[in-house]
């Protein structure tokens, strides 16, 4: 504000200087030199006012990403709290599902309530983590919410690979194994971000939770993916039973392409040329729009409708 006041001064004594000389036929050596002096007193003073279009952009990204979970979360409470927190375990099956209720079978329907109650908790609580304001004002808010994300992410990665291959919840292998990876890449993400932690290596802890938040929405990626997919094709390569060339692709993009993203972000973010931050900035622009496309799909198409 001071630097942008003087700036404001300085250009008008230019002026009122310039015409004064004129008017006094002050020789034009004389008056060139007065300029350049003034001139040089106003460079420096002049505000850095180059915008920052990854900030911004990233910014941006983030909202969608918020505004694309918030309805994911508004689902999971609205369809699947009700019924599993009375016990009506079978009302889950009151939309297309792969296994969700089996009659008899306890252990996995217990792992399936589990797995839903703790998919709410850590949708919200990746959230929260993202916000440098909430990080800074409130740091105790940030270890705890922290500590139970990364609960979450064990349990709900862990629960998730026994549903899988004990339980049998799979429509092809395919679809199994790149699941199984995302939950390889939810383990050891958490195990590297909370080792940065716990040696106050702040800047790489960072890394790693940017990380594992890219591969902890993976889930919620899928969904939203296959929603803008088919706002924009018509839904080609989507096979009868999730084995065209376009599940193949999402069964491992799931968790790769928002990682690929995320490190993109990282790297220009710390090191980028100019023209890498703002390729950077349109591809999060880009995501971005995909995603809030893609959320108002999943919403529509396969959220709301059972609420
Ligand atoms: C970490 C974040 C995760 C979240 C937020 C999440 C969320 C969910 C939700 C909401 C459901 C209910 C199904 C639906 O309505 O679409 C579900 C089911 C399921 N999830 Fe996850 N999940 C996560 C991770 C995983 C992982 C890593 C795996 C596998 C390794 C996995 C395997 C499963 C399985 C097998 C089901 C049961 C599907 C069925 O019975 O039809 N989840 N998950």
């Amino acid at each position: 504000m001071l630097a942008f006041k003087h700036f404001r001064l300085s250009v008008l004594l230019y002026y009122i200087i310039d015409s004064l000389s004129r008017k006094a036929h002050v020789p034009a050596t004389i008056r060139e030199t007065a300029m350049a002096t003034i001139d040089a007193s106003i460079a420096p003073a002049r505000p850095a006012r180059r915008t920052d279009w990854l900030g911004r952009s990233a910014i941006f990204c983030y909202l969608a990403i918020a505004a694309g979970q918030l309805l994911f979360i508004a689902f999971i409470l609205l369809y699947y709290y009700p019924p599993t927190l009375t016990g009506h375990f079978a009302a889950w099956n009151d939309k297309p599902i792969i296994k969700g209720f089996v009659a008899g079978d306890t252990a996995g329907n217990i792992f399936f309530a589990v797995h839903v109650l703790l998919a709410a908790v850590i949708t919200f609580g990746g959230l929260v983590q993202l916000v440098p304001a909430i990080r800074n004002r409130w740091p105790a808010l940030h270890r705890w919410n922290g500590r139970l994300y990364m609960l979450c992410a064990l349990a709900l990665a862990l629960g998730g690979l026994w549903m899988t291959w004990g339980r049998g919840t799979w429509l092809n292998y395919i679809g199994a194994i790149g699941i199984t990876l995302d939950a390889v890449l939810i383990v050891g993400f958490t195990a590297l971000a909370w080792k940065a932690a716990r040696h106050r290596q702040f800047a790489e802890h960072r890394r790693w939770a940017i990380r594992l938040f890219a591969v902890a929405s993976a889930v919620w990626f899928m969904r939203v993916s296959y929603m803008a997919w088919a706002l924009a094709t018509g839904g080609a390569g989507i096979g009868k039973a999730m084995d065209g060339p376009f599940d193949i692709f999402l069964a491992f993009a799931n968790s790769l392409l928002p990682l690929a993203i995320a490190e993109i972000y990282l790297r220009a973010s710390a090191h980028g040329t100019p023209l890498a931050r703002q390729a950077t900035a349109a591809l999060l622009g880009v995501s971005g729009l995909v995603i809030l496309a893609g959320s108002a799909g999943a919403w529509m198409m396969m959220w709301g409708p059972y609420i």
